[in-house]
């Protein structure tokens, strides 16, 4: 793995496979649990809560010292991203460098901002939502990140999310459940910015920290994950009706692939059936249509 300093960047071996890419496109979301080692969880717990002296590796321009102790107790406490054991023990975690790698390329951007969600439990869950500023697209510019760095099993409200809500707006019910991110200290969350999401109902006592950061690409996408020499692009599993077109685009863009991807509809590739005799037919067309991820088009394809 190599440490860009200066760029914000890192770079190194992606750990994803053509199978596990487009699981990615497909469910929007990974998680690594208890990935972070203890002493690094409980030094970031007491960063957080003012138990421990800030030592910045550098102060970035047009900040002073005094700018960063500010931002070390709001709710934006980026200033953690200039310890040095967080940058290397969390951002540059060798599993998240891994994955980051595969899903955006070389020389990732690493984050520049920190949220910190503090709850003390506890608490009812909060809605069904969308993080503002979210873009449904194939594009995949960024990867967002949640980190647990103390225990936190369902009991203490841990994202809940709903897996492959991140193609399409998606209207839930706050009674309907998800999935958890429960896990240990040092359970880490990747998922796409725009998955349908909620602070999950805590019911024991006890405070629940949680940063979120992004992760940026800078690199035009292409497909220099893990190939499997055996993966075929036409009989891979992209969803079923209303998803496949969108998760196969999603993946067509990682590949470099975007621009040319086409859909002639109904049955056609990218949909299919486990039970057909043959693979779908429209599979590498050149004329068809694209995904409507705007929602023009009552039938959801653009031309
Ligand atoms: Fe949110």
């Amino acid at each position: 793995m190599i440490h860009d300093r200066a760029g914000h960047t890192f770079d190194g071996e992606p750990a994803l496979t053509d199978s596990q890419v487009l699981e990615f496109c497909r469910e929007g979301h990974l998680l690594l649990r208890g990935v972070v080692p203890d002493e690094i969880n409980r030094r970031t717990c007491d960063y957080l809560e003012g138990k421990i002296p800030a030592n910045p590796s550098y102060i970035p321009h047009g900040l002073t010292e005094a700018d960063l102790e500010r931002m070390r107790f709001s709710i934006a406490p980026s200033s953690i991203f200039l310890e040095d054991w967080f940058m290397e023990h969390v951002l540059l975690n060798p599993q998240v460098v891994g994955i980051m790698r595969s899903l955006l390329g070389r020389n990732v951007g690493l984050p520049v901002l920190a949220s910190l969600h503090r709850v003390e439990c506890p608490m009812p869950a909060q809605h069904w939502h969308n993080d503002a500023d979210h873009v449904f697209g194939p594009e995949l510019n960024f990867v967002e990140v949640f980190y647990f760095p103390q225990d936190t099993p369902v009991e203490l409200g841990p994202t809940e999310l709903v897996p492959g809500s991140h193609i399409m707006p998606t209207k839930r019910p706050d009674d309907e459940g998800g999935v958890f991110t429960d896990g240990p200290a040092g359970t880490i969350g990747i998922h796409h910015h725009s998955i349908l999401h909620r602070r999950g109902v805590s019911t024991a006592k006890g405070t629940r920290h949680m940063l979120k950061y992004n992760y940026w690409r800078t690199t035009p996408p292409q497909r220099d994950w893990i190939t499997e020499p055996d993966f075929d692009f036409q009989r891979a599993y992209y969803g079923g009706h209303n998803q496949a077109r969108y998760v196969a685009h999603m993946f067509y863009w990682l590949c470099g692939k975007g621009g040319e991807y086409r859909i002639i509809g109904g049955q056609a590739w990218p949909w299919s059936h486990p039970n057909q005799i043959g693979p779908s037919y429209g599979f590498a067309s050149e004329r068809g249509y694209r995904p409507d991820w705007r929602k023009q088009n009552q039938d959801g394809y653009a031309s």
